[in-house]
């Protein structure tokens, strides 16, 4: 790719003059696309209407005066090349105008060789900061947020809500399938807050009972329960001027429901066994791959936690609802893991890709990631992974896929319970089997198997 700036436009401000005449034609001469105005007024509406370059003007003009043009010029484009020209040296004004920022000044007549030098100078320049900021962009939009990756619409919007409500100290709600980056989305926010340089404390709620969870959380005195036999400071605590980020908030029991959503809305809380109000400056972020609303339904989730949480939220898609990003992200992986693991796999063919475009993704990236690490720790040569690489489940994906019917007017429950029983069956009620193409934790079909009495083989 290249940066040049097509032709570069150069902006002459002085009156008709055989000198400003002379300075015109050699601009032209020398390939500039010259745009000539005769009073500060009319450069005025040239800067305002397009961009420029580079600005040749007198300082000493009729209406705007060439130092104001200079600022203005600056405000559009702060790279411009200008160059102040008056009649007579005039020390105070040359060096304020250098101060401004022009590149050079000169005392009529002008060298016009030397302006051509300055110009050139100038043109490098602007091309340089084209292409780092050109780089910037590009490294912002598609490479994103440290190592999120993604060029999709559904990543793009999310790399734009991010920039959005990253500086701000809004909770934020993070929802998704499994696997689907959440937690990478989560640290993006943090590092790109101004609260990047403290901590970014997490917690997993999955798995911790209501005493245990309370107390990683908020801290506990000194004897609080039995086994406290010292105090200990919370996440929370911990977290004071960074960000905490609450994962699978969905498990978080009523009761510490409770005290989440005055430590919301108050900021302050007690530890466990404690008296004593502590205040803490936590941005909150909190992920869920469940939909809360059937919770809260349920009666499970607060009703007003849940509303205080959805303010801000970031619902991020399955990747099988954004297959462009599998290219990328096939890519990003192959390199990470030949690094990683010390392989030379060269990239990958045409007929895995396709593979790989085709497959459900149950597990999303998570499952994407763990897929490409197994094969390039295989790949034994130098040289592309091929179909024969593939997991047998995703070489035979397309061919032994077995289908189920789903009845129109059932809730995503009823598929879900749906969805949990086809695939026990078809693995033979292996749960490791059907938990891993499910994309779900054990624990969480055992759970919801119970919830939706589902049959165990
Ligand atoms: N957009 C992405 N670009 C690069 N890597 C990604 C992306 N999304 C996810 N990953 C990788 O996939 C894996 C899973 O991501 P992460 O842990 O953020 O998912 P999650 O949504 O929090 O999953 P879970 O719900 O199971 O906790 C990680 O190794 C992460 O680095
Ligand atoms: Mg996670």
């Amino acid at each position: 790719m290249t940066f040049e700036i097509e032709t570069p436009r150069v902006l002459v401000v002085d009156t008709e003059t055989p000198d400003t005449k002379r300075l015109v034609a050699f601009l032209e001469e020398n390939g500039y696309k010259v745009l000539w105005a005769r009073d500060g007024e009319a450069a005025y509406n040239i800067i305002d209407s397009e961009p420029i370059n580079v600005l040749i003007s007198e300082l000493r003009l009729q209406r705007i005066d060439g130092m104001r043009l200079l600022s203005i010029a600056r405000a559009r484009n702060p790279e411009v090349c200008v160059i102040a020209v008056t009649k007579d040296a005039d020390v105070g004004l040359a060096t304020e105008a250098m101060r401004q920022g022009a590149y050079d000044f000169q005392v009529k007549p002008v060298n016009l060789e030397k302006i051509k030098a300055v110009i050139e100078r100038g043109i490098s320049h602007q091309q340089l900061v084209g292409q780092i900021t050109d780089l910037h962009t590009r490294l912002d939009s598609r490479y994103g947020f440290e190592n999120l990756i993604g060029i999709s619409r559904g990543m793009n919007d999310i790399f734009e809500k991010i920039r959005q409500i990253a500086p701000t100290r809004a909770t934020v709600l993070i929802s998704g399938e499994t696997g689907t980056g959440k937690e990478l989305i989560a640290l993006a926010i943090h590092q790109n807050s101004p609260r990047r340089d403290e901590r970014f404390v997490k917690l997993n709620c999955a798995a911790l009972s209501e005493g245990v969870l309370e107390s990683e959380l908020f801290g506990h005195e000194k004897g609080a329960f039995t086994g406290a036999i010292s105090m200990r400071r919370g996440r929370f605590e911990v977290a004071d001027c960074g960000t905490l980020f609450i994962d699978e908030v969905s498990e978080i029991t009523p009761p510490v429901q409770v005290k989440l959503l005055r430590m919301l809305q108050e900021r302050e809380f007690e530890r466990v066994g404690g008296s004593d109000t502590i205040k803490v400056d936590v941005r909150l972020v909190v992920a869920t791959n469940q939909r809360l609303e059937p919770l809260v339904r349920k009666k499970k989730f607060r009703e007003d936690l849940y509303y205080r949480l959805k303010v801000v939220t970031i619902e991020v898609p399955p990747l099988r609802e954004r297959k462009e990003d599998i290219p990328l992200l096939v890519n990003a992986f192959i390199s990470e893991f030949n690094q990683l693991h010390g392989k030379k796999v060269k990239g990958i063919t045409r007929g895995a890709m396709d593979l790989f475009m085709q497959h459900y993704w149950p597990g999303n990236v998570r499952e994407l990631r763990n897929c490409i690490e197994g094969m390039v720790v295989f790949c034994t040569r130098e040289r592309l992974l091929d179909v024969a690489d593939l997991p047998a489940h995703l070489r035979a994906s397309k061919k032994r896929r077995q289908f189920f019917r789903i009845p129109v007017g059932i809730s995503m429950e009823e598929v879900e319970k749906i969805a949990m029983e086809e695939t026990l069956k078809s693995v033979g009620y292996d749960k490791q089997k059907a938990a891993e193409i499910l994309g779900i934790g054990l624990r969480t079909l055992y759970r919801k198997m119970k919830e939706y009495d589902i049959w165990s083989g």
